[in-house]
């Protein structure tokens, strides 16, 4: 991993000679396709027709990097009563028996190396459907918002924000 970072950052260093002043992206965005997750949990239910807020089960902890996903005990609050006898809810029960959580299959992770903050974001205005697409609308999450560097550098020109190479990527040993 710590060879992998370093041979990114010498990319970065190079290409920073290159790229640096242009907005041009290395990375092309990949169709999205849903995402095959271990219980059939669906936005459109909870946060479209039940009309459940965001931040009740992404709640944006300290220091504000993370949204975060919601532990299994906040959906056994309900579900400890709320449909209990259907399959994927005796999934949910059985795979998270004595402690354990749910182990869901990511939708939007970038590589280590790119600095981002939710809060930084969130406090400049942006909204969840900017970066994640109609959430509430979807039964399964697919990777419809542009998360590459291209997604990143499209808004920040159209923001007047920084392009700079170093504002995403910390210089190595920083
Ligand atoms: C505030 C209460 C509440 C919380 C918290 C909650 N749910 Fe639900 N959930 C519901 C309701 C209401 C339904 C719809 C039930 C129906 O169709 O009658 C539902 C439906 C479901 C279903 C479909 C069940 C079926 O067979 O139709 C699944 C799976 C599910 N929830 C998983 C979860 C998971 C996983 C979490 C935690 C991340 C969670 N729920 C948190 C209230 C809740
Ligand atoms: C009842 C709890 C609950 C509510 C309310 C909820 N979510 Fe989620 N969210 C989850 C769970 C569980 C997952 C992981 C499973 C999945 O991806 O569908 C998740 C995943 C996500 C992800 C993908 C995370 C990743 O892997 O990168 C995004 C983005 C997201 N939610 C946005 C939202 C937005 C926006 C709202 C409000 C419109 C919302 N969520 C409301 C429980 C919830
Ligand atoms: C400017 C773009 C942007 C906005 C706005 C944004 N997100 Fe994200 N979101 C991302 C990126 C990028 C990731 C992947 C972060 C990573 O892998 O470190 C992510 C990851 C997530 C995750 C996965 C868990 C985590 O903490 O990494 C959840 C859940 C999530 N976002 C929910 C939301 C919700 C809810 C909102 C609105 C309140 C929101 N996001 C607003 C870009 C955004
Ligand atoms: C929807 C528009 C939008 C998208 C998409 C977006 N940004 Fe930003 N970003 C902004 C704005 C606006 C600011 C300026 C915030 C300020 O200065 O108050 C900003 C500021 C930042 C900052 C500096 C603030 C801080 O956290 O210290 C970083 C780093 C950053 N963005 C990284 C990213 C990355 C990485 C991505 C892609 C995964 C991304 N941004 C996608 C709008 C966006
Ligand atoms: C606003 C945030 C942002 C800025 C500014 C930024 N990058 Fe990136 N960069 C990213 C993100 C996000 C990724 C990861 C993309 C992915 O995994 O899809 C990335 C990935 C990369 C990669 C790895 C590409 C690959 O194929 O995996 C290189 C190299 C890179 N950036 C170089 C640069 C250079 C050079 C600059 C300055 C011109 C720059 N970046 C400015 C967000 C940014």
């Amino acid at each position: 991993m710590r060879a992998a970072g370093i041979l990114v950052t010498l990319v970065i260093n190079v290409l920073a000679v290159v790229l640096r002043g242009s907005a041009q992206a290395p990375v092309p965005a990949p169709p999205p396709a849903p995402v095959l997750q271990p219980v059939a949990f669906s936005h459109n239910v909870h946060a479209g027709v039940a009309q459940l807020p965001c931040a009740m089960c992404h709640p944006n902890p300290d220091p504000g990097e993370r949204m975060a996903l919601p532990p299994a005990a906040l959906c056994l609050q309900c579900h400890a009563s709320v449909k209990a006898d259907s399959p994927e809810i005796v999934k949910l029960t059985t795979l998270t028996t004595g402690g354990r959580e749910v182990p869901w299959a990511r939708v939007y992770e970038i590589p280590t190396y790119v600095f981002f903050s939710h809060r930084a974001h969130l406090e400049a205005g942006g909204t969840c459907a900017d970066c994640h697409g109609p959430v509430a609308e979807r039964d399964v999450l697919a990777r419809e918002g542009d998360v590459t560097m291209a997604g990143c550098m499209n808004c920040h020109t159209t923001k007047g924000a920084s392009l700079d190479c170093g504002l995403c990527h910390q210089p190595y040993g920083e």
